[in-house]
């Protein structure tokens, strides 16, 4: 079932399964990552731009961060040819079926530039033992996996968001695919293409947002479902990706360096930012987020 109004929700959070924490992270290595294409509006004025051991630094860095924690990497090389698939969030979505083994949905990139990423993914999580599915192939829609696909943390409950890179279709059948309940969000603001860009979940009752991304409708959904909600002010949303922060352990907020005031709204709602610097990938239009996939 997927819900677009606070009108139709017709169960609460505890009408949905619990879900556990996902316990490893997925990266992969930059080493042919480079702007050399524009899908996004970011993107723009970037082509050829990246320090490429400025970025290695970033993500070992990064690396560094999930491995202190105790969140293991595993790590997928980077391919030749496919400057975006450091952007690991976007191929998938991981997902644990309902007899508790692990699937993995595969996306269905709406950038062609992208699309020949999947198939690497797809050998990725069948060589370490997850079920490997795909959206049927008669509806022809759009689908970027966890850049737009987003659990609630603890439940099995999906936030969707469409409108550029996923459309509002596919959650029907994705519903139907891995049985569960999606709540989907519309996206207007082309900066903010993914859903990823604008929502960062942080425990079961918080998020981080950037309100202006979304409408009416869709902020009262948000507003249902998480008693906090943080806002990112506008310049840290749009130039720094403040909303592309990750939070692995309902504690800790990955976060791109130089957030001040998200930073502080963070610390104020009881967690831990760690700042960190992905400027590299942010000339491609992605930030922590964007680049790690949580697996069970
Ligand atoms: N250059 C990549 C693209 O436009 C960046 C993807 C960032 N991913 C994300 N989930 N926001 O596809």
């Amino acid at each position: 079932m997927v819900y677009t109004d606070l009108a139709s929700i017709d169960f609460s959070l505890d009408d949905c399964p619990s879900l556990a924490r996902p316990s490893r992270v997925v990266l992969t290595s930059p080493d042919y990552f480079d702007v050399q294409y524009v899908i996004n509006p970011h993107m723009s004025g970037n082509i050829g731009g990246v320090n490429q051991p400025v970025a290695m630094q970033q993500w070992k860095a990064l690396r560094a961060a999930y491995s202190a924690l105790d969140v293991e990497p595993l790590i997928v090389d980077g391919e030749a040819g496919l400057p975006d698939m450091v952007f690991c969030a976007n191929q998938t979505l991981p997902y644990k079926k309902t007899d508790g083994r692990n699937g993995v949905v595969l996306s269905r990139m709406h950038a062609p530039e992208r699309q020949n990423e999947v198939p690497h993914y797809a050998e990725f999580f069948d060589a370490i033992g997850y079920d490997v599915t795909s959206l049927p192939e008669e509806v022809d829609i759009d689908f970027e996996g966890m850049g737009d696909a987003i659990w609630h943390p603890g439940r099995r409950l999906l936030w969707g968001g469409y409108g550029f890179r996923t459309d509002r279709e596919t959650y029907e059948a994705l519903s139907d695919l891995i049985d569960v309940r999606v709540i989907a969000l519309s996206l207007s603001d082309p900066e903010f293409y993914h859903l990823d860009t604008c929502f960062s979940v942080l425990d079961t009752d918080s998020v981080l947002i950037f309100p202006d991304a979304f409408d009416d409708k869709a902020l009262r959904l948000i507003h249902r479902f998480f008693d906090t909600v943080v806002e990112a002010p506008e310049g840290e949303s749009r130039h720094q990706f403040a909303c592309n922060a990750h939070c692995p352990d309902g504690d800790h907020v990955f976060i791109q360096e130089g957030c001040t005031e998200t930073v502080e709204r963070l610390a104020d709602a009881g967690f831990r930012p760690v700042e960190l610097d992905t400027s590299e990938f942010l000339k491609s239009g992605g930030s922590v987020f964007c680049m790690k996939q949580m697996i069970w």
